[in-house]
Order: structure tokens, then C-alpha cells, then sequence
């Protein structure tokens, strides 16, 4: 899949079918994030996998949907693992973790789509109980959870024509997207 079909076609995913991914995929996807660009090149972050048991109960310390409730996924439809995005507070100590987490994050949403995996981003998490159950020690900030699995959900976008709410379009969940007009400013 080439990077520009991969940037069109990948929609964030709520809803999951129950097939595990593979180990070996799940540290691809980390491995992959490695290359993506950091600030001063400090690559300030670090990844872990959350997986099987413990994803069951990080689950309920995520939220999902803001904008349309109905898409949040059932107990049935969770996905079976995150990758959590970590900042590591000993390499860089002033907390700007933001846009080093962008440019992870949209690495590892890509690297999956490719992979034929779907994710969606999760920064309405409960940071300090998932930092606990995950057993973080204080050096490391939790940034975000990129949930990761297999999904059979339909997704697409549309030009956005005012609203940027996503909703449903019968079975399809639908991103409205801004357009070019929109977002190029002439100068
Ligand atoms: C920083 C960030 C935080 C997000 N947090 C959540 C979240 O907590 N829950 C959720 O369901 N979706 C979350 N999303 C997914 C966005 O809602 C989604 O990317 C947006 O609606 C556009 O849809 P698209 O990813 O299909 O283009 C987040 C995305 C980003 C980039």
C-alpha cells in the first residue's frame, strides 16, 4: 500500500472484532514508530504493549465517541490490545511530549493500516489509574493509547460542509473532513 493510499483510506475504528494480534505485529508497529521524526532527535518516548487480560481491564478507564455515543464500542467489541505512548521524564524533563506523540501516533495509525490492522487514538483515558495498573514507575508521563486490532466497521469521509461532527451514514461511520479551500490560506 503506497503512504498516500494508506493517509486517505485509514479512518479511526471503535469497534472491534475479537481476534488477537500477534505479538510479532505489535512490536512491528513500535519498531516502525522508531523512524518517525522527535524534536532535537531526543526521541523522548517510549511504547508499551498492552495485551490480552490487562486490555480487558483498561478498557473500562477509556472513553470513546465523544461526538456520537452510539459508536462507542460494547464489552463485545474491544480491541484486543493498545500500544501505549509513553514519555520517558529522564530524557526530557519540561513534559512537551505533544508532538513527538503526533508523529508517533500518526506513525503507528499508518504502519497499521498498511498491516491491515485498525486502531483509533485514545486521549480520554484515565491516565493515573492506567498508569497504575500498568505498574509505571513516576519517569515515565502517560501520553496516549492507540487501541490496535482487526475491525469489519465501515468508515469514510466527506467534505466537510460546516460541521466536523463524525455520524452515521446508515452503516458507514462518516468523517467529514475540511477542505482545501478551506485549509490552504493564499498568501
Ligand atoms: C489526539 C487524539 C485524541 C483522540 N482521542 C480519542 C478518544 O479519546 N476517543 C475516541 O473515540 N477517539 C479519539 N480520537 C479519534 C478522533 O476522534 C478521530 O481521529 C477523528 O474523529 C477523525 O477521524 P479519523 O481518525 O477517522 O480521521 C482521538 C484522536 C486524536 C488525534
Amino acid at each position: 500500500m503506497k503512504v498516500t493510499d494508506a493517509i486517505i483510506k485509514r479512518r479511526t475504528k471503535r469497534k472491534y472484532t475479537n481476534q488477537r494480534v500477534s505479538r510479532d505485529l505489535l512490536e512491528t508497529l513500535v519498531e516502525l514508530a522508531r523512524f518517525a521524526p522527535m524534536g532535537a532527535n531526543l526521541q523522548p518516548l517510549k511504547y508499551a504493549i498492552i495485551d490480552g487480560e490487562l486490555s480487558k481491564k483498561v478498557f473500562p478507564l477509556t472513553k470513546w465517541s465523544g461526538y456520537h455515543p452510539e459508536d462507542a464500542p460494547e464489552d463485545s467489541e474491544m480491541p484486543p490490545c493498545y500500544i501505549a505512548i509513553l514519555g520517558d521524564n529522564e530524557i526530557k524533563q519540561n513534559g512537551q511530549f505533544e508532538t513527538d506523540a503526533g508523529t508517533a501516533g500518526a506513525t503507528i495509525c499508518l504502519a497499521a493500516e498498511e498491516l491491515g490492522l485498525s486502531t483509533c487514538w485514545l486521549g480520554a483515558i484515565k491516565r493515573e489509574e492506567i498508569k497504575e495498573l500498568l505498574g509505571l514507575s513516576e519517569k515515565y508521563s502517560l501520553l496516549y493509547l492507540i487501541a490496535v486490532g482487526y475491525s469489519e466497521q465501515k468508515a469514510d469521509y466527506v467534505d466537510a460542509k460546516g460541521d466536523i461532527k463524525y455520524f452515521m451514514n446508515g452503516d458507514v461511520l462518516t468523517v467529514p473532513k475540511r477542505t482545501l479551500d478551506e485549509i490552504l490560506v493564499e498568501i
